[in-house]
């Protein structure tokens, strides 16, 4: 009736029969080392969140976001840079092994294999030693590594041309454009419109014309004969359409 009573059923010598339970010692136990989670731990908790909290506040308002014009799906001169910490990345993009017909090797087996490495390290090196000077593979490569991202960082940095990258991000000035307006259908119609942009916002082919400051005689003539990069002969109209023209674009400013 009463099998088993009394008797203990362990076969494994590893498991011990008495159970302990797994709850560590009441914190009672550790006078003056210990303190209340609520509200002592929280509070300090907080205090320190609230402090890191106001100086990201801060900072953020100290620095706010480097933004660059409203993106451009359609602009393919624009040239994209990623944040500092992709530039050993984008810079090893750059070499002539490594881009082209050759875009695989940088972009996937060279970093393949520094990341496959790194995390293939565990079973690559399994000597037991636990000090730099034991470990001379492990240790090297992870130093060559490093180099190569602090190197790398830096040449795109020095390389980079910082005042094209402002140029072509710059934010342009947006103008209250009356598209209904005679000037606004004669610079669609003479094609100004496809160098100078929808919004004579300018672009890749054409400088912008929102708050030229230009007299209407000067704009005139540049649309007529041209101006460095404009060709002349672009204005083929009449000399009543060349003055409305000229004059709207004199008037165009910025909201
Ligand atoms: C083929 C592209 C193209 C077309 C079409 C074009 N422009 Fe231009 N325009 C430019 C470029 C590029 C510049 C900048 C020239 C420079 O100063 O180097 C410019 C400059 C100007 C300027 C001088 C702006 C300044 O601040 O100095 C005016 C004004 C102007 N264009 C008016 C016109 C008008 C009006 C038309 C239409 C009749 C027109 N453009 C058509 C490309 C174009």
């Amino acid at each position: 009736m009463h099998r088993g009573k009394g008797m203990k059923f362990v076969g494994d010598s590893r498991i011990s029969a008495e159970r302990k339970p797994n709850i560590p010692k009441d914190y009672s136990e550790y006078p003056g080392k210990t303190e209340a989670f609520w509200p002592n731990f929280l509070l300090k908790e907080w205090l320190v969140g609230a402090v890191f909290l106001v100086g990201f506040l801060c900072l953020t308002v100290a620095h706010p976001s480097p933004l660059e014009r409203v993106a451009d799906p359609t602009d393919a001169g624009y040239i994209p840079l990623p944040d500092w910490y992709f530039l050993f990345l984008y810079q090893l993009l750059k070499y002539s092994y490594a881009s082209g017909p050759f875009t695989v090797i940088g972009a996937i087996i060279i970093p393949g294999l520094a990341f496959g490495g790194l995390m293939l390290a565990p079973f690559l090196d399994r000597g037991p030693h636990r000090r730099p000077a034991k470990r001379p593979v492990a240790v090297g490569m992870m130093l060559l590594g490093v180099a190569a991202v602090f190197y790398l960082t830096w040449e795109s940095v020095v390389t980079h041309d910082w005042e094209a990258a402002a140029e072509q991000g710059k934010i342009q000035a947006e103008a209250e454009i009356d598209k209904e307006s005679d000037g606004y259908k004669i610079y669609e119609a003479q094609g100004c419109i496809q160098c100078h942009g929808e919004n004579l916002e300018g672009g890749p082919a054409g400088k912008a014309l929102v708050d030229n400051g230009l007299e209407p005689d000067k704009i005139a003539d540049v649309a007529k004969n041209g101006q460095g990069a404009m060709p002349p002969g672009v204005f083929k109209g009449t000399d009543e359409e060349l003055k409305v023209l000229s004059e709207f674009i004199s008037g165009v400013t910025s909201k």
